[in-house]
């Protein structure tokens, strides 16, 4: 598996990856390009390389960024793989990173408390379909 940045040809496998995760909103994907987007890939014996996942940030400001959005599919889930992506993602961050996950999202929280985010609020009713508040979660970057 590697980690490397989004290219226009990754669009169509980020679509549908988002598909297969409703726990994450599905952006537009082509709105991914104009973020820092990073892809983890597996190449094949044939060449062909397979998307596994995705995550998106952005620096609001130098003192201040957001992850954006995060999904692996279902199938290469549970193997380091969005793991392996935000410690890259966050390399490429400074400040301090806020992201916001569903209440119910045991598995995110679990992810990004592993990687030392602390809950800093809750976004009462942040989300629809279903609507569920949202975590507040913050990490302190290099
Ligand atoms: C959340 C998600 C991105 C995790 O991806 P992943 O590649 O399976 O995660 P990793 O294998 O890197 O897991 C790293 C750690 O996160 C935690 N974790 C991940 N999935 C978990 C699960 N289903 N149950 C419990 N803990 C989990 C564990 O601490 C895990 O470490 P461990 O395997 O050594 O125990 C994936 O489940 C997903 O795409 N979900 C749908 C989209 C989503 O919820 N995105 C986040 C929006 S805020």
């Amino acid at each position: 598996m590697t980690v490397r940045p989004l290219q226009a040809r990754d669009l169509p496998s980020i679509e549908s990856i988002q598909a297969l995760s409703p726990e994450t909103p599905a952006w537009p994907v082509e709105s991914y390009p104009q973020t820092l987007c990073l892809v983890a890939i597996e190449e094949r014996s044939d060449g062909e390389e397979t998307v596994l996942g995705f995550a998106a940030a952005r620096q609001i400001v130098p003192q201040e960024a957001e992850i954006l959005n995060l999904a692996v599919h279902p199938s290469a889930r549970r193997r380091g793989i969005a793991r392996a992506i935000l410690l890259e993602l966050l390399n490429m961050l400074q400040g301090e990173v806020f992201l916001e996950v569903r209440t119910s999202n045991r598995a995110a929280i679990l992810l990004y408390e592993s990687l030392h985010f602390a809950r800093v609020g809750i976004r009462t009713s942040y989300y629809s379909n279903p609507g569920e508040d949202a975590i507040v979660l913050r990490l302190q970057a290099c």
